[in-house]
């Protein structure tokens, strides 16, 4: 007999109460520019070798996997090293199921019960999420007016509140925001000088940015980690494979809280597999970096308002009054083109695709135009 109830008839933690899971919408519609996804799918000969490996990794599929998953951080610390002219080893690495995993996991360790997390917003919503999931309490930092941190103010709070982990996302999502290594100098000293406390530096996009990467500020700051992802630059978020640069310290720690063979051989052995066509996959990272411009520009041409980016996607706007971000995101789907409101008042955020798919999205914005005209 089944019996009608809801979340909320459950037993569950107070603080889940009344609360959405994340949920960006995933809608069959013929352009999809909402998930910053890498518009282009895995080159044949590398899905080749991903068959190849998995078919090898499924020989011994038996046995459960490297729990350390040492090949597969070898390979991540020489690709780290290679790409940014920082040395990284193999004990300087950590990998998980997702960046998303590698933050609880830096959560569940350095925060949780009676601790606090702090990010600068709007930013990347799941650290605030993870964070509450991981029964850490958060806090909701400042941001300038052009969605730059407001050293300042980002210093202050955490005079203020003392948080244990402090989150900084460069480039920054949903802004495209790059920050400068200055203001990750500054926000980690008021850190140390608070508690200390865990710097996390979110790279997700950082293959996309016009600048250099910040993770040699690890060197001599044991309480800095950079975290990275194979979802976007290396087009595969489906993977799910995360990973971190840090002291071999905390990659030691968060051994306390991951869950034994987290990392299955299947993942290991297709990550090895991409790692091998980083070229390739790195030539898509510029077309799409060439995309992501021309988006800047045309848009800026339309008279919409672009925040600088330095990521796949571009956030644009000023939409004003109640609702009218949301209005024109319909408007834009109406179109057949999905882009994503993330909340933030006024402004919208599209990821930039193909050429092809990037048209269609300037032609919804351009038709848009001429109606209000
Ligand atoms: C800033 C940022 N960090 C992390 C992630 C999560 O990436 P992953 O697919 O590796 O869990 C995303 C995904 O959109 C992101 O925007």
């Amino acid at each position: 007999m089944s019996v009608n109830i809801g979340i909320d008839d459950l037993p569950i933690r107070d603080e889940l109460r009344g609360k959405s899971p994340y949920g960006a919408p995933q809608l069959d519609v013929p352009v999809r520019l909402n998930t910053n996804e890498n518009p282009y799918p895995l080159p044949e000969p590398l899905v080749e070798r991903i068959a190849e490996r998995v078919r090898e990794a499924a020989r011994t599929l038996n046995r459960y996997p490297d729990r350390d998953a040492v090949e597969l951080r070898t390979e991540l610390a020489a690709y780290l090293t290679r790409t940014t002219g920082h040395q990284v080893g193999t004990a300087n690495v950590w990998a998980a199921n997702g960046s998303n995993e590698v933050i609880q996991q830096l959560l569940q360790t350095f925060a949780g019960p009676g601790r606090l997390a702090i990010g600068f917003e709007p930013s990347y919503s799941m650290h605030g999420l993870i964070a509450r999931g991981t029964g850490t309490g958060w806090i909701s930092g400042p941001r300038n007016d052009d969605f730059t941190i407001d050293v300042a103010a980002a210093t202050a709070a955490i005079a203020a509140h003392r948080p244990d982990v402090v989150f900084i996302t460069s480039p920054n999502n949903p802004t495209g925001t790059a920050v400068e290594a200055e203001t990750v100098l500054a926000l980690y000293e008021a850190a140390q000088a608070a508690k200390p406390s865990l710097v996390v530096v979110d790279e997700a996009y950082v293959e996309f940015s016009h600048r250099p990467s910040l993770l040699s500020l690890i060197e001599g700051r044991p309480h800095l980690v950079v975290s990275r992802t194979m979802s976007k630059a290396f087009g595969a978020a489906g993977l799910r494979l995360g990973y971190l640069a840090a002291h071999p310290a905390v990659v030691d720690a968060v051994q306390l809280v991951r869950l034994p063979y987290h990392l299955s051989a299947v993942t290991q052995a297709t990550a090895l597999a991409a790692l091998e066509h980083t070229d390739t996959l790195l030539g898509y990272v510029e077309q799409l970096k060439t995309e992501r411009d021309r988006l800047v520009t045309e848009l800026r041409a339309l008279g919409y308002e672009v925040t600088e980016s330095d990521a796949n996607f571009v956030q644009f706007g000023r939409f004003t009054g109640e609702g009218a971000a949301h209005a024109v995101w319909r408007k834009i789907l109406d179109r057949g083109v999905l882009v994503r409101d993330n909340g933030v008042p006024g402004w919208l955020r599209v990821t930039a695709g193909t050429p092809r798919e990037n048209d269609a999205f300037l032609d919804a914005v351009r038709a848009l135009k001429k109606e209000q005209t």
